[in-house]
């Protein structure tokens, strides 16, 4: 931990941020700042979180689609993508120079978006527990994965491989030994640090050690990775046990900017989305940008929200309209579900899926494959395409020193640590 005179208290923490200091307690429960516990049991910041926030706040970048510069030449190393959904990790780390080899997906709406605008790749549909992947022994440098969340039982204490069997988690350990990849990299959500008291990530890390590769742990928030929107994603990064000492893990750096909504939405071509009744729209009209179900009238609030509304926290999501100046809220498999309503910023209207597809910073060429509920779907599941280019790059730049720069770094233990203790409160 840092000296305590680097820690400051939520009602100084809100004067940094320009914001209430309800809002810093919900930022810090969300995870979008990290803060501590002091003996008396008060929560404190960090001030140069603090400080850093407030300043890459102001500084507002353009959308884009990031990519390797073809001057820059190919890098020659290939992936295998497991769980590859519609395709963002998959496109993220392509546009940085890394070629998906195979790419495996149950369902079969992913897997023709993937075909579509992948027509040459091989695209497995199908249970990832029914391939055998020995054939590509030896012959690929990265495994990828984002496995579903699942709880392990345990058999007596040892917390590793042979717990993990009948989960998914547990195929992609098999397709790793399978493989024999230089480095895995595996893809959750920050929850995955509370899963079953900890243990469930416990087992991972454990599990990857004993099938002889060493695993680092960070979470990456998408809105200072170059996506208008407020993501996180744990990242796994484990690098083949003979190869430590050469190969170092890098993450990258968060950037001094964030990308709005505003600039996300701007030319966005027009596409299909979902509608409100005129019961909701109704409600939905009497939302300022930027403003949730508190903006109502006491007595819509109450009509709204039913039960809800006596219940406590925040519940900010609820007939959420979204504000142009900042990254978007994290987008789910819907735009207008009740608990994260995503409504457009000035139009009554949930969002579309191609503005969806701008939030997850997907290329406006990139197309999806069936109906509109099933697009929302595939969107709202991927890693933004932004933020697995930045991974991608510290791959890359992983297995070859003269592609390392000054925005990528190694873990610190201590940020880790904190991540944790931000989610113990
Ligand atoms: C969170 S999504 C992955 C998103 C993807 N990484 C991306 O960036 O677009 C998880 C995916 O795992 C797939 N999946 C779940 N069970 C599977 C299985 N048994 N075999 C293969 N894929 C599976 C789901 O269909 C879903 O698309």
């Amino acid at each position: 931990m840092p000296a305590a005179s680097s820690f400051v208290t939520v009602h100084e923490a809100a004067k940094i941020l320009g914001v209430s200091p309800d809002t810093v307690k919900r930022y810090a429960k969300k995870g979008l700042i990290k803060s501590a516990r002091n003996a008396e049991n008060h929560r404190l910041f960090r001030r140069e979180e603090l400080e850093r926030l407030a300043d890459k706040s102001k500084n507002q970048a353009k959308w884009r689609v990031l990519k390797r510069p073809a001057k820059a030449g190919k890098t020659g190393l290939t992936a295998i993508e497991l769980f590859s959904g519609c395709g963002g990790m998959a496109l993220g780390f392509q546009n940085a120079g890394i070629e998906s080899k195979l790419l495996v997906e149950l369902d079969k709406r992913a897997c023709a978006t993937l075909r579509e605008n992948w027509p040459k790749k091989e695209i497995h549909e199908g249970d990832v527990s029914l391939v055998d992947f020995k054939s590509y022994h030896k012959k690929i440098d990265i495994v990828a994965g984002g496995f579903p969340c699942q709880a392990f039982s345990y058999a007596g204490k040892s917390r590793g491989f042979e717990d993990t069997r009948g989960t998914l988690f547990f195929e992609f350990a098999r397709c790793l030994q399978e493989v024999r990849p230089k480095i895995a990299v595996g893809e959750n959500v920050r929850g995955l640090f509370k899963h079953d008291g900890g243990r469930t990530l416990e087992t991972m890390l454990n599990t990857l050690r004993e099938i002889g590769y060493i695993p680092e742990v960070r979470v990456m928030r998408a809105q200072f990775l170059d996506v208008p929107q407020k993501r996180e994603r744990l990242i796994i990064l484990a690098v083949r046990q003979d190869l430590v000492g050469k190969v170092p893990h890098l993450f990258p750096k968060e950037r001094d900017y964030t990308v709005s909504l505003g600039a996300a939405l701007k030319d966005v071509p027009k596409s299909e989305g979902t509608t409100y009744s005129d019961k909701k729209r109704a409600i939905m009209d009497q939302v300022p940008e930027g403003g949730y179900w508190r903006s109502l009238p006491d007595e819509i609030q109450r009509e709204y929200m039913g039960a809800s509304y006596f219940l406590g926290g925040g519940k900010t999501g609820m007939a959420r309209r979204l504000s142009r100046e900042e990254p978007c809220l994290t987008l789910t498999c819907s735009p207008c579900q009740k608990q994260t309503e995503r409504c457009h910023p000035l139009e009554t209207r949930p969002l579309t899926t191609r503005e969806y597809a701008r939030v997850q910073t997907f290329p406006d060429d990139w197309k999806f494959s069936g109906k509109v509920t099933a697009t929302y779907k595939q969107i709202g599941n991927a890693v933004p395409v932004n933020l697995a280019y930045h991974l991608g790059t510290c791959l890359i730049a992983m297995l070859d020193p003269s592609e390392r720069t000054q925005e990528m770094e190694e873990p610190v233990k201590e940020e880790v640590e904190e991540s944790q203790l931000a989610l113990s409160l």
